[in-house]
Formats: structure tokens, C-alpha cells, sequence
């Protein structure tokens, strides 16, 4: 449904875009993971054509977001990190002044408006002034109105930055129920665990390329699963890091009395941590695998770009 291939894009001496793909299949959500200034707004912008790639090309549903601008904009809906709505206007008033812009009758504006506040949760506050809404509600108004046209796709430009854990949830909701009806979304975010929650795919954009695409269960595989061991006497950590790191075949990093190291797919198992500290005569006080956080996924993903990549 989205496609971008070799998107350039340069502002004065920033390379903002560096030969990005990007390819998003129908009914999916795709999670485009970044820092800041990694291209994340600019590839959207590009992809909702309200922006020209200096090369490459991009189509949603094979419409090329160039030569076929108008096409795709009857496709498309955006929200994004700064609320596009108007503060001295209820929400009821601000949807449907987007559905007259997007040339509904006002009867079905009306109606649409309705049916959106009712479905996303916002029906109590619709008639409330926009200025007195919280963040939250404002950005979750903001996605509403990108929905007043039942595009087929959304863009979703850092829709939870900045919002408190509650709002981020409710926004998340809105998302899912979103997917569930089909609707292609392409996300951006700075928060690992967002995409993990609610991604099909993610790709993780750094210097205006995409260096690493997948599943997040596949991203996070590609680094392996971290043993983590609290010891009960911290004094015996160099002798229970020589026996972690034999079992792991990679260096256990220790600190005070909890050793960490990564293990690749399915290598250790737990019983044979436990004899093996036991033969040594360390005493645990836990021992546990786990998968590695996104935040370790990234790290290692940005620390392995090649040098000459992240000019
Ligand atoms: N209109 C612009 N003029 C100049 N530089 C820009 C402009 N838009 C983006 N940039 C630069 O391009 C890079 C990518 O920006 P952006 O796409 O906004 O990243 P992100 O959304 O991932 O934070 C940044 O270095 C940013 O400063
Ligand atoms: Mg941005």
C-alpha cells in the first residue's frame, strides 16, 4: 500500500534523506523508529505529498505521491505532532468544519462528526471548548479529523510525543481500533515500546536510511536474549563471569553483584546456568533470560552502522 524507494532529500547541507525504502503491505501498521532527526517528518511528508523527494519515488496503492498528488490525497489522512485544531472552536465544531473542507454536505459532516467523537471516546467533551482539552485529547481530536474521510491510509507523525503515559494509551487505542478496521497506518515514533505495541512491522530510520526492518519479536532476535544472574555474595563475581561467559560464549559484563550477557538464539539454558554456578560455588540469588528491550535493539542497530553511513 506504501511504497518509497530511493527517497532523497537535502535541505541547504543537511542530507535529510539518503536512498530511504520503505514498503508497507495493506491492513498493516508500520512503525518508523527514530531519534530525533533521523528524516522520520520528512519521509512522511514526502509520502503525504506535501513535500517533492529531490530523487527517488514513492506510491500509496500505486499512486505515485509525485505526478499523482491529487490521487493520493483522496487516499491519504494525516495527524501529527502538533494539533492541527482550532483552540477557540469546541470539537464538534472543529470536526466538522474538516468535513465541509473535505467537501461533505453539512448533514453528513454533522454526521460523521458524531459518529467519530462517539467512537474514539470524545463525545462527553464534544461540545467543550478545544482550549480547555488536555493534551491528550487535543492530539486524539487531531487523529479524529484525519479520519472524517475514511482514508485508507494514515499517517501518523509522533502522535503520543510529549503526552503523558494515560493520553499516550488512549491514543494507542485509537490506533488499534483504527488497524482493526483495516486501515494502513504508517507511524512515527521516537518510543521504542510504542512500536513494539503496536507495530506489524517496524523500521528503524537513522541518518535518513532505513538500517533495519522486521517484526519486533525479528528485531529483537537478531541481538539474542540477555542472561541476567544477581549474585548472593557480590565478591564472587569474577569467578561467576568466568562461568557465565563459557556457557554464553560472549563476554558477561558484571556490575556490583548482577552480571549481564547476551546469548544467541536459544544457546544457554537455565538449568545448566544454575548447575554450573552451583559447581562453582556460586550462590544465586536470581537467574533469568530475557529479550532484549527495543532501546538495546536500536543501540546495537546504531552502533554496527557503518562509519562511512552515519557521515
Ligand atoms: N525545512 C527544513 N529546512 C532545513 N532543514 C530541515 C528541514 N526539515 C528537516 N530538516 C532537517 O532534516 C533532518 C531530518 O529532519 P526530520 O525529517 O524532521 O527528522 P525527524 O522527524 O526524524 O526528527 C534534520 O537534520 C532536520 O534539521
Ligand atoms: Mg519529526
Amino acid at each position: 500500500m506504501i511504497v518509497a524507494e530511493g527517497l532523497h532529500k537535502r535541505f541547504g547541507d543537511t542530507r535529510a534523506l539518503r536512498g530511504l525504502d520503505l514498503r508497507v503491505p495493506a491492513g498493516t501498521v508500520c512503525g518508523v523508529l527514530g531519534p530525533n532527526g533521523a528524516g522520520k517528518t520528512t519521509a512522511v511528508r514526502i509520502l503525504a505529498t506535501l513535500s517533492d523527494p529531490d530523487s527517488g519515488h514513492a506510491r500509496i496503492a500505486g499512486h505515485d505521491v509525485v505526478r499523482e498528488a491529487d490521487r493520493v490525497r483522496g487516499l491519504i489522512g494525516l495527524a501529527g505532532q502538533y494539533a492541527a485544531v482550532d483552540e477557540k472552536l469546541t470539537g464538534r465544531d472543529n470536526l466538522r468544519m474538516f468535513g465541509r473542507l473535505h467537501h461533505l454536505s453539512r448533514a453528513a459532516a454533522r454526521r460523521r462528526a458524531d459518529e467519530l467523537l462517539e467512537r474514539f471516546g470524545l463525545a462527553a467533551a464534544a461540545d467543550r471548548l478545544v482550549s480547555g482539552y488536555s493534551g491528550g485529547m487535543r492530539r486524539r481530536l487531531d487523529l479524529i479529523a484525519s479520519l472524517i474521510v475514511r482514508p485508507r491510509v494514515l499517517f501518523l507523525d509522533e502522535p503520543t510525543t510529549g503526552l503523558d503515559p494515560r493520553s499516550r494509551g488512549e491514543i494507542w487505542d485509537a490506533v488499534r481500533a483504527l488497524a482493526g478496521d483495516g486501515t494502513t497506518v504508517l507511524l512515527t515514533t521516537q518510543y521504542l515500546e510504542e512500536a513494539d505495541r503496536l507495530a506489524d512491522d517496524i523500521a528503524v530510520v537513522d541518518h535518513g536510511r532505513v538500517i533495519a526492518t522486521g517484526a519486533p519479536d525479528a528485531l529483537k532476535a537478531t541481538i539474542g536474549d540477555r542472561l541476567d544472574v544477581v549474585l548472593e555474595d557480590p565478591a564472587l563475581g569474577d569467578r561467576a563471569a568466568a562461568v557465565l561467559s563459557a556457557l554464553a560464549g560472549a563476554a558477561a559484563e558484571a556490575e556490583e553483584d548482577r552480571l549481564s550477557v547476551a546469548v544467541r538464539g536459544g544457546r544457554v539454558r537455565l538449568a545448566d546456568v544454575v548447575r554450573e554456578l552451583d559447581r562453582a560455588g556460586v550462590a544465586a540469588a536470581d537467574v533469568a533470560l530475557r529479550r532484549p528491550t527495543l532501546d538495546e535493539v536500536f543501540l546495537r542497530l546504531t552502533d554496527e552502522t557503518p562509519k562511512e553511513a552515519a557521515r
